[in-house]
């Protein structure tokens, strides 16, 4: 063959050969789409220690960042379902470990993991209890990045301090500190209800606390009734505690309603996930203390972790992309700024703020139980059921009428 005709050749099958990759998703694109739903302090900053390790290693992939606003990934769910199905995935997308995975129909539209857990030896990295979680039908397809805590009393120390209180470890205490407060018009609790998650985020904390551990467990396995009047307890207390929180809440974000009311000391009480821890350090706040929710100290848990869709645009990059977010350096660089701690158990704790360190010890040292709003304890059908029926009740505080939705739909879902 001269040396033309076989140029000519190889350039045909090069491109036989990309085209054969891009049609089966797997392509060279030269772009890495990451999905996500990290928008605000702290977790944009997390996700952009992430993207510039990829970056470092790969400086010819042309990252884009579609996160999509919304806590708890109110929005970014609803839109990365119909991306998959309708045939225009992302590189890789944010996905809670646990049941949530069920929502995307995973067989069909998502990439297992199993492979890349053994080539990477992620099995023997991530803590027990996360890798079993990570699980869905006998496979992983996610790669965990980080171990969020939901179940955190976020509290004001000056007007703790000026207003001579403690923080509060049961409910008797939370109601009289919040009498205190009222007194001093103080508003108890700041609270932002406008992505739609958060009335039900606080009632599952509340749940953990007057149920117990294994209680709270139940109720997502059928061993506990949600009739029983453990369950007509938690929705009472809940009810008290809405009626100490700003009323212009339904206008806020949790963010917004840190800006607005904890950090301008307007209000003395937040209960959110320590993604708050996040967001203080990326406003360079430094007035807060934490407490675990009222109650038995329970670790109310969630992770998240990134997965490819069976059809990602560029298969290599959505891998390396993976590669860089369980690396030890990736979780060293991301979750200091996130506020979550690592899921790996290798990262240098002292890497890690107050707060992360004593939630590296509580991890290690409480109950674990996982969270229904964040993913991790129930399909997703059913927990959206769970937070439109909080929802409701969060406007008309009627206790019967929620708990008897509470128990339909715990029927509904347990039979199926
Ligand atoms: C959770 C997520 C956290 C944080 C939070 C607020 O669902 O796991 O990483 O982003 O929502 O949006």
């Amino acid at each position: 063959m001269n040396r033309k005709i076989f140029s000519a050749f190889s350039i045909v099958v090069v491109l036989a050969f990309s085209l054969a990759l891009v049609a089966c998703g797997g392509g060279k694109s030269n772009k890495l789409e990451i999905f996500s739903w990290w928008t605000v302090g702290g977790e944009g900053e997390g996700l952009k220690a992430l993207f510039n390790i990829y970056q470092k290693q790969y400086p010819d992939v042309k990252i884009i960042n579609a996160a999509v606003a919304g806590g708890a990934g109110t929005n970014a769910k609803a839109l990365l379902a119909t991306r998959l199905t309708g045939g225009k995935p992302p590189d890789a997308f944010q996905l809670h470990a646990g049941l949530e995975v069920e929502k995307y129909d995973p067989e069909k539209y998502v990439l297992p993991l199993d492979t890349f857990y053994t080539s990477e030896g992620l099995d023997k990295v991530f803590p027990k209890d996360l890798l079993s979680l990570l699980q869905y039908k006998g496979h992983y397809w996610g790669v965990p990045v980080n171990i969020h805590r939901a179940n955190i009393l976020w509290y004001n120390k000056k007007v703790f301090a000026d207003n001579k209180l403690q923080p509060p470890t049961t409910w008797d205490q939370y109601f009289k500190v919040a009498k205190a407060l009222k007194a001093k018009k103080i508003i108890p609790l700041a609270f932002g209800s406008k992505d739609g998650y958060e009335v039900g985020h606080t009632f599952e904390t509340v749940l953990i606390s007057v149920l117990g551990a294994d209680g709270y467990k139940g109720l997502w396995t059928g061993s506990t009734k949600w009739t029983d009047p453990k369950v007509t307890d938690a929705l009472n207390t809940l009810k008290k505690v809405l009626q100490d929180v700003n009323t212009d809440n339904s206008a806020l974000t949790w963010d917004g309603a840190l800006q607005q009311y904890f950090i301008t000391d307007k209000a003395a009480m937040m209960i959110m996930g320590d993604w708050v821890n996040g967001w203080f350090m990326s406003q360079n706040y430094t007035g807060y203390g934490w407490e675990c929710v009222p109650g038995p100290r329970i670790y109310d848990g969630l992770s998240d972790s990134f997965a490819v869709p069976k059809g990602a645009p560029d298969m290599v990059n959505a891998m390396n992309w993976l590669k860089v977010c369980s690396s030890q350096a990736g979780q060293a660089a991301f979750n200091p700024l996130k506020g979550s701690i690592p899921a790996r158990t290798d990262v240098d704790p002292s890497l890690f703020n107050p707060y992360l360190q004593s939630a590296m010890k509580d991890w290690t040292s409480e109950p674990i139980v996982p969270s229904v709003v964040h993913g991790a304890a129930a399909k997703e059908k059913w927990a959206a059921v769970y937070k439109d029926v909080m929802n409701t009740f969060g406007t008309k505080g009627d206790v019967a009428e929620t708990q008897k939705a509470l128990d339909q739909a715990a029927s509904d879902n347990l039979a199926m």
